[in-house]
């Protein structure tokens, strides 16, 4: 009997020592600093750190934020500095207004161009751009995405200078896996040089839609059922301007005239919805919890897509699907 309760409160007591141990295993789990599971995505200057990472505090302005190491999203506006580096052409860049607004410019000694610091494995990217006016044949000022990588994939928005007075041309591109050749060409139903316009792309496992303000001009579809390459790759954003004048305009016949340097292209609108793999892992991207991953931006809406068929019929001016001289069948990936 004594025995028996003397063992009985032995197991008890040991039991009370195990599941202390558990629980403080449990508290450990818990009690993690911040680094273990979060980064800092912006402006670090602005976050405190307190009780060896335990607290932090972003402070009130809308500049700072804090994300979790998983899917990496910006919203509002955000200055150029927080997700952007001047990546070519340094003293040809001016940031202007706190950093909300960027001119890159190229003259007869250089040009210019940004880079997103991270890279994306899938998101909703935009800038809001404008093109340089006047006489700017020859000059491109150029839009987009690449991963850097020796079978590389790239999306490409390429606006191609003109004499002035003749319009602007909007190329786009879509390289997968290394496979180009797929330019399509729009002439615009506003003056690219004028104003600001959104440039947006979306990318997401089903489809990449290139839209010139909210209208679609180009869609690639996921076909890697019928054997076509998609892109997968984590990409920069980059924008940039430079000399294409031996072939952006008439072929290449069309020189950039000099005495109109320097050229200049304005940009704004450097918050990035993407998501990062920097800060995870590739495959996460796909997830249908990123907003630009789910249903509704499966396929185009039905507005969406009576806008494109407005567009393909009224203002595209060159489409590789239609080139069979150039590749003498419909390349698989075009409506057949
Ligand atoms: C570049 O432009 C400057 C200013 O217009 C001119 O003085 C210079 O000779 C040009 N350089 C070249 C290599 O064309
Ligand atoms: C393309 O779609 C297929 C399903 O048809 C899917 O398995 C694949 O992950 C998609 N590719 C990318 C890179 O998202
Ligand atoms: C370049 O523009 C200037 C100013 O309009 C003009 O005088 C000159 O002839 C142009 N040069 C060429 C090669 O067209």
């Amino acid at each position: 009997m004594i025995t028996s309760q003397y063992m009985d409160s032995i197991s008890h007591l040991s039991l009370l020592f195990l599941s202390s141990l558990i629980a403080a295993c449990v508290t450990s789990k818990t009690h993690v600093v911040f680094d273990e599971n979060y980064a800092v995505n912006r402006e670090a200057d602005h976050l405190q750190d307190l009780d060896g990472q335990r607290e932090v505090i972003p402070s009130k302005d809308q500049a700072s934020g804090l994300m979790m190491k998983a899917p990496l999203l910006s919203n509002g506006e955000v200055q150029f500095g927080q997700n952007y580096v001047v990546s070519w052409g340094g003293d040809h860049v001016g940031i202007l207004d706190g950093g909300m607004e960027v001119v890159l410019s190229m003259d007869n000694t250089s040009g210019s161009g940004f880079s997103s610091k991270l890279k994306y494995g899938s998101g909703f990217f935009h800038v809001k751009a404008r093109i340089p006016g006047r006489n700017s044949a020859g000059v491109v000022t150029a839009f987009y995405l690449t991963s850097g990588t020796s079978n590389h994939d790239e999306l490409d928005f390429e606006f191609l200078g003109n004499l002035e007075g003749k319009p602007i041309t909007l190329q786009t591109n879509v390289f997968a896996d290394g496979k180009g050749n797929r330019e399509q060409r729009i002439s615009l139903w506003f003056d690219p040089t004028a104003d600001f316009h959104d440039y947006k792309i979306l990318w997401n496992p089903y489809q990449i839609v290139f839209y010139a303000d909210d209208v679609p001009i180009r869609v690639f579809g996921n076909k890697t059922n019928i054997g076509v390459g998609y892109l997968s790759q984590p990409m920069n954003i980059i924008a940039s301007l430079w000399n294409g004048d031996d072939w952006a305009t008439d072929g290449g016949r069309t020189k950039i005239n000099w005495s109109y340097a320097p050229f200049k292209a304005n940009f704004q609108g450097f918050n990035i919805d993407g998501c990062s793999t920097e800060v995870s892992d590739v495959s996460l991207c796909s997830s249908s919890s990123l907003w630009w991953n789910n249903q509704r931006y499966k396929q185009l809406s039905s507005a969406e897509r009576l806008a494109y068929e407005n567009v393909k019929k009224k203002y595209m001016t060159y489409d590789y699907c239609d080139d069979v001289k150039r590749f003498g069948t419909r390349p698989p990936e075009c409506p057949q």
